[in-house]
């Protein structure tokens, strides 16, 4: 018999993977009996360290649940989900507080203590996470950390003599100021103006790319994007789209620069490449059979493929990186008229035939519009 003790450790209490989080079918409820609701429905997520992740949606959507369920902040009810290497689904309270020691929460300014002085307030992120310190150290720290966040003249002051910005930056620096490996912060720049807010966006940015940190920001504020490596939206629990961001650029421009899109707004785009699905494809694998129904469109992101036709032992073509294939049986509804082999190992994205003609009929409304208003001007 399996006693309590052994089905505990059957469950890793470590997991070394690249991964700084792994979200695998994750589910969250409120509430219980008739009244229990879903907020988060089989969400799967895998981020890198040193990512910079923003995630958007609207209220309501489940992202500060999400957030919270990171932070350790909600037990996990359902799925599995690992930070940092660790099983948040299946960990004892003693884990939980030191994985809590490795991260850094920056939320709302209001929860900063009014009787402590903004080096007070900084310098208890560093009494939890790093007690061996001495206090002279402590306070060492959390002024210089006050000084990166433009608040080295506030430091004796107590959150009431501060502005907005100023207790959302004092926030910010007690966020940091432990070194986590992670940082959640719930709209870190909404009190703040454009200046400090590039400053604080900046501070993460550094800490990312120089101590591999990663960052989870939940965020309305536009004016931040462009500093998200990947953007990940939800709505109603789910996530809806998950991009990155530099990959996403480098895909529209691919997909820009194919003749068939070629009157696709910058929007269409974008939404198309909210839609390609990556695919691996390894050396000598048939992509596409020729005879066979379409469907779907295929982009070459890395690699190469042969077009062969027929009994031909020669291909007709050899197409590569930012070239496509696959959407004549799409455009024509005829069998696809040849066979498609990767000639080494490729990068795929695919684009499912509702999706396709999708964008094509927006092309062709497109088009259509353009007529239409040459012909009024007429
Ligand atoms: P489809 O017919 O959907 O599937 C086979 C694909 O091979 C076809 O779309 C084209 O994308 C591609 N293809 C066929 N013939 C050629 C060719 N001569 N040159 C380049 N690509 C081709």
């Amino acid at each position: 018999m399996i006693s309590t003790d052994d089905a505990l450790q059957a469950e890793p209490a470590f997991r070394d993977t690249s991964a700084a989080i792994q979200a695998d079918n994750v589910q969250h409820y409120y509430g219980a009996g008739e009244l229990r609701k879903q907020v988060l429905y089989d969400n799967n997520l895998s981020i890198e360290p040193g990512q910079i992740i923003i995630m958007t949606g609207p209220s309501g959507s489940g992202k500060t649940t999400l957030l919270t369920l990171i932070g350790t902040l909600r037990r996990v009810q359902h799925g599995e989900l690992w930070v940092l290497n660790r099983p948040l689904h299946a960990i004892n309270d003693a884990g939980l507080l030191n994985l809590r020691r490795e991260i850094g929460f920056i939320f709302q300014a209001h929860n900063l203590f009014d009787s402590l002085t903004a080096t007070q307030n900084v310098r208890m992120a560093l009494e939890l996470a790093a007690p061996h310190l001495s206090r002279t150290e402590q306070t060492k720290r959390s002024k210089v950390m006050l000084e990166a966040v433009g608040l080295g003249h506030r430091t004796d002051h107590k959150p009431k003599q501060l502005s907005g910005g100023q207790k959302q930056r004092v926030a910010i620096a007690r966020g940091l100021v432990h070194n986590p490996r992670l940082v959640l912060a719930d709209e870190p720049t909404a009190a703040l103006d454009e200046q400090s807010g590039r400053t604080v966006v900046e501070l993460l940015k550094q800490r990312a790319e120089k101590d591999k940190v990663t960052i989870i920001i939940v965020t309305h504020d536009n004016r931040i994007l462009d500093v998200a490596d990947r953007i990940v939206n939800l709505v109603d629990g789910r996530i809806r789209s998950d991009v990155l961001v530099r990959e996403a650029a480098v895909l529209s421009q691919m997909l820009a620069g194919c003749e068939i899109f070629k009157h696709l707004t910058p929007r269409s785009l974008a939404e198309m490449v909210d839609h390609l699905v990556k695919e691996e494809t390894a050396a000598g694998t048939t992509i596409i059979r020729e005879g066979d129904s379409g469907d779907k469109f295929y982009l070459i992101r890395r690699g190469t493929v042969d077009v062969f036709r027929g009994a031909a032992a020669e291909p007709v073509a050899n197409l590569g990186e930012g070239q496509f294939f696959g959407e004549m049986a799409l455009l024509t509804g005829m069998p696809r008229n040849a066979t498609v082999r990767a000639s080494n190992d490729c990068l795929l994205y695919s684009l499912s035939q509702e999706q396709f003609r999708k964008a094509m009929s927006e092309q062709a409304s497109f088009e259509k519009e353009i007529r239409t208003s040459l012909f009024d001007r007429q």
